[in-house]
């Protein structure tokens, strides 16, 4: 079969790295790619959200499965496009249509669905410019901190914890005058949960699922969770806190009601979900919905799956999901994103990246990478430019030599975290 993968990430290398070691696999593309990618796959130069030109790429080159990475041509209806198209609708695609996605590009429509199906997760308010009034008498109504999300998809910066009341409502109103532009014209005021955070990830077929590895992803720039928050910095798997009875009470709390609501809702999700989750004293609530995989989650939950990736898919494809087997990987997985200085705000781009001979004993997942005209020296085209796996029985060994590898790639202004996993050593079953 040959696979087209839209994206360009780590997300995106990884997903790419582990079909291709498929015997399902014919040729695989993938749309933009990066200098990982293209090191296996053939990259195609089309953009995710550019649906006529991925069309064409399809049917140019046979494709029979298009795998979704990034959310947002999700949210703007890729799946529809292909699905609705004579010409394109032998195609499976990999992601939810738009009325799925709205459960990562509408923040209101998810809470509304998850207290619907009693999902438990933060009691909220949803409101609007004409309810703002109602809005700063269910803050009143909290503790602090207060919880303001945008609704819309906002870069991954629309979620806003305050401590003080006076500034939550001052923010409040400015989010819904505009602060995210039409994402914050209604606002998710939420009670604010205190836990551990961890997600859990399962692939769908609409009615059958299967869960994939946990993960626990490290947001924030700096090391002991300080600083602005950034796409992931690291990502750990499997979640050490995250036993069995715990993954029991996610599963039959969680993603079976959610699998079951949607089918209730008349919504065909063919694709992946991210469950963002806090772990309140062992019990669980939803955060968030993603529609997609994580980045860098992925990067460290693949590398865990030892069974065949792409019959999963053709599982999802097929509608049964249920005749197929996922075989996961007992060893820890760790994963350092290596960044450019500066990130996650202004940073340079097209420093030349060397290092790569030198590791051993982990996986190099390429994010932000690009090649020079001479397609000789491997640049950096992004904030987060490389993410690093190590597997071990031993988590301690595991973090070692990850970041015994971060050390070995090298390009000017690299940074990276050097805690990643640290916080969980104290779980003794490490
Ligand atoms: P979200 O985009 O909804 O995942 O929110 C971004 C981050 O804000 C999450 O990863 C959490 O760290 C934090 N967060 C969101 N909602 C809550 C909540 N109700 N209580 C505590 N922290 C939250
Ligand atoms: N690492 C978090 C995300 O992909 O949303």
């Amino acid at each position: 079969m040959n696979i087209l993968i839209t994206g360009s990430g780590g997300r995106e290398h990884a997903l790419a790295w582990k079909i291709k070691q498929s015997s399902k696999l014919d040729q695989l593309f993938v749309a933009p790619g990066n200098a990982g990618t293209a090191q296996f796959a053939k990259n195609l130069p089309i953009d995710v959200n550019d649906f006529d030109n991925l069309a064409h790429a399809c049917i140019e080159n046979h494709i029979d499965l298009l795998l979704v990475g990034p959310e947002a041509p999700l949210v703007e209806g890729i799946a529809d496009f292909f699905n609705s198209s004579p010409s394109l609708k032998h195609i499976a695609v990999v992601g939810p249509n738009a009325a799925g996605a709205r459960l990562e590009g509408s923040k209101a429509f998810a809470k509304t669905f998850m207290h619907k199906y009693q999902i438990p997760t933060a009691g909220s308010l949803t409101v609007t410019g004409e309810t703002l009034q109602a809005g700063i008498d269910f803050l009143q109504q909290l503790r602090a901190p207060y919880v303001l999300k945008a609704d819309g998809l906002a870069a991954g910066k629309g979620v806003l914890i305050i401590n003080d009341i006076k500034e939550a409502e001052k923010e409040l109103e400015s989010m819904l005058k505009g602060k995210f532009g039409s994402a914050s014209a209604q606002v998710v005021i939420e009670e604010f949960l205190d836990g551990i955070e961890l997600s859990a990830f399962v692939l769908t077929d609409g009615k059958n699922y299967k869960l994939l590895p946990s993960a626990k992803d490290y947001k924030r720039i700096g090391e002991g969770d300080t600083g602005p928050n950034t796409g992931g910095m690291g990502a750990v798997s499997p979640v050490v806190f995250a036993d069995r009875s715990f993954m029991e009470k996610v599963e039959s709390r969680v993603i079976i009601p959610t699998i079951k609501g949607l089918q209730a809702e008349g919504i065909p999700y063919k694709g992946f979900i991210f469950f963002g989750l806090m772990n309140v004293k062992g019990e669980p609530y939803v955060i968030e919905y993603n529609v997609r995989l994580g980045d860098p989650e992925t990067e460290c939950i693949l590398p865990r799956i030892s069974s065949d990736f792409v019959e999963l898919l053709e599982g999802v494809a097929h509608e049964n999901l249920d005749t197929k087997r996922i075989t996961i990987d007992d060893r820890y997985a760790v994963t350092v994103v290596l960044v450019s200085g500066g990130y996650p705000g202004n940073y340079m781009k097209n420093i030349p990246i060397k290092g790569f001979a030198e590791t051993k004993n982990c996986i190099v997942f390429h994010a932000g990478t690009g090649t020079d005209v001479e397609h000789e020296t491997i640049k950096t085209a992004g904030g987060r430019v490389i993410a690093i796996t190590s597997i071990d029985y031993s988590f301690e060994e595991a973090r070692k030599k990850a970041f015994e590898n971060a050390e070995k790639i090298q390009f000017e202004g690299k940074y990276y975290r050097g805690d990643i996993g640290l916080d969980l050593l104290k779980y003794k079953i490490v």
